[in-house]
């Protein structure tokens, strides 16, 4: 038995069926605005898509069409997810580009500048430092540039963001049932890390402003 192993899908789908309220699409007749639509987000991403943490990812800075690659992952369920996918389908191709255009135009902020972070303390050093030797032994940076601070329209930055969703994400990639859509060479190097080295590596990444 696993028990201690919290996986972010039981993590998030717990969340859900305790009562968090999905915001509904605004679809007025006139047409939301941009800043509208993406206020339907700002529950769980946060004000202009900086998470409040520790489990939902900051969104803010992302390229536009990694936004819209993902979300139509979401929708067409080829990505799997707790949340996402339903809440998806409530968004036309159209909003979903003002969306991404709305975020791609924000800056990020890495969860330990965050005004109420927690993670500041909850980052162990000696962890980081053994999360970057890992990623340095697995050639992580290769894609993951300048300590995870790189980012293009397929790599999400993973420099700054929060704790336990880097660590969760990780936990989904390597569950092969999960099929979450990844590099075929991010794949290869996960697949030979332990539950121990993800850990590390989440402190790791997290860790960075
Ligand atoms: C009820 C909470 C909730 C709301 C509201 C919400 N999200 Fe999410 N979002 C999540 C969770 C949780 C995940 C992780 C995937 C999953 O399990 O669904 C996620 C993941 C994402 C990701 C992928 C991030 C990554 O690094 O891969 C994007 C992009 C995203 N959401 C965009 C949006 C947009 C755009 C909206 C508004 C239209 C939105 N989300 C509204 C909870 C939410
Ligand atoms: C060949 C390029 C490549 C390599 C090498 C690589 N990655 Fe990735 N990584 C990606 C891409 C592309 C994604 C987005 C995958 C997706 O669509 O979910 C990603 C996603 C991630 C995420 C999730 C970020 C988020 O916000 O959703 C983490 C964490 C991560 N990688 C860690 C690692 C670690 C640790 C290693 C080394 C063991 C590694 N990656 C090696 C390309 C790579």
């Amino acid at each position: 038995m696993h028990r201690k192993k919290i996986h972010m899908m039981g993590l998030i789908g717990g969340l859900v069926m305790g009562g968090v309220v999905l915001a509904s699409s605004a679809s007025a007749e006139t047409g939301p605005t941009a800043a509208m639509l993406a206020n339907t987000c700002a529950g769980c991403h946060g004000t202009d898509g900086i998470s409040g943490g520790p489990a939902m990812p900051t969104i803010a800075g992302f390229p536009a069409n990694h936004v819209k690659t993902l979300m139509k992952e979401f929708k067409d369920g080829s990505r799997p997810s707790t949340i996402m996918g339903r809440l998806a389908k409530g968004y036309s191709d159209e909003e979903v580009a003002l969306i991404a255009d709305f975020f791609a135009k924000k800056k990020w902020a890495s969860a330990n500048s965050h005004a109420n972070s927690k993670l500041a303390t909850a980052i162990d050093p000696a962890l980081a430092t053994k999360g970057k030797k890992i990623t340095a032994d697995a050639k992580c940076d290769k894609c993951h540039e300048d300590d995870g601070k790189f980012q293009d329209e397929n790599t999400p930055r993973v420099a700054g963001q929060w704790l336990d969703y880097l660590l969760f994400k990780m936990q989904d990639y390597k569950n092969a049932a999960l099929k979450v859509p990844q590099e075929k060479k991010m794949e290869k190097a996960m697949e030979k890390l332990s539950a121990e080295d993800l850990t590390a590596i989440a402190h790791f990444y997290a860790s960075k402003k």
